[in-house]
């Protein structure tokens, strides 16, 4: 039996229609209720839905054999899991954004909002620049607009929520995706039937 975390949402539903169509199938998952796990004994798969920012910790701790969650989660919590394919859904970016008449004083410490400190940290610390990292968990467009903070550093996917907070792109840091993970120990004890799903699933990503 193959485990599969899934991230809640419309990602995740993206994501299973791939694994579907990868010869993974388990339609009941698309059924609208409240259940989180469905099993399809006659494929030998499991999916669970779970919190996205949730799915690398079952994968680490091997409560599931693979997973789907974003390249920002990887980044930001470095699981000790193998990342094994870029799904190339759930497209955004990870930028610094503030408001448009900002000025980065260089010689004052810069206040960061942010729900991703290690990044914004990396980020900074590369440029040698001083900051004081405000750790939110989300909402973070607020922070700047009522001078909580100087900047955000923040996901940007189409750019509405800056916008209608009268926030503006700063910088780039990294473009980010959905990637396919793994359990370091089931890539090796369940190796065929992985390679079997990542070399199908790169088939349907090519199609
Ligand atoms: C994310 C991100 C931005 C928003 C960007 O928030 O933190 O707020 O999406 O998307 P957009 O560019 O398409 O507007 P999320 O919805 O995950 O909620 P959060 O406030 O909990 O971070």
């Amino acid at each position: 039996m193959l485990n599969i975390a899934l991230p809640k949402g419309r990602l995740g539903e993206k994501a299973y229609r791939l694994f579907e169509n990868a010869g993974f199938p388990c339609p009941e998952i698309l059924e609208n209720n409240r259940k989180l796990i469905f099993e399809n004994e006659e494929n030998a798969v499991c999916y669970f839905w779970a919190k996205p920012s949730d799915v690398a910790i079952y994968v680490e701790r091997g409560a599931a054999d693979i997973g789907v969650t974003g390249k920002d989660i990887l980044l930001e919590y470095e699981p000790d899991v193998y990342e094994l394919l870029d799904l190339k859904m759930g497209k955004c970016k990870m930028a610094v954004a503030a408001k448009a008449d900002f000025r980065d004083k260089p010689t004052k410490t810069l206040r960061v909002a942010t729900k991703f400190s290690h990044i914004a940290g990396d980020y900074y610390a590369a440029k040698g620049r001083d900051i004081d990292i405000i750790h939110l968990n989300g909402s973070i467009e607020i922070a700047p607009v009522i001078d909580l903070s100087d900047v955000i550093v923040d996901i940007v996917e189409t750019g509405t929520t800056l916008k209608e907070n009268n926030l503006v792109v700063f910088e780039d840091i990294v473009d980010i995706s959905a990637r396919v993970i793994a359990n370091k120990s089931s890539f090796k004890f369940k190796n065929r039937q992985i390679e079997k799903l990542i070399s199908q699933l790169s088939k349907q990503l090519e199609e």
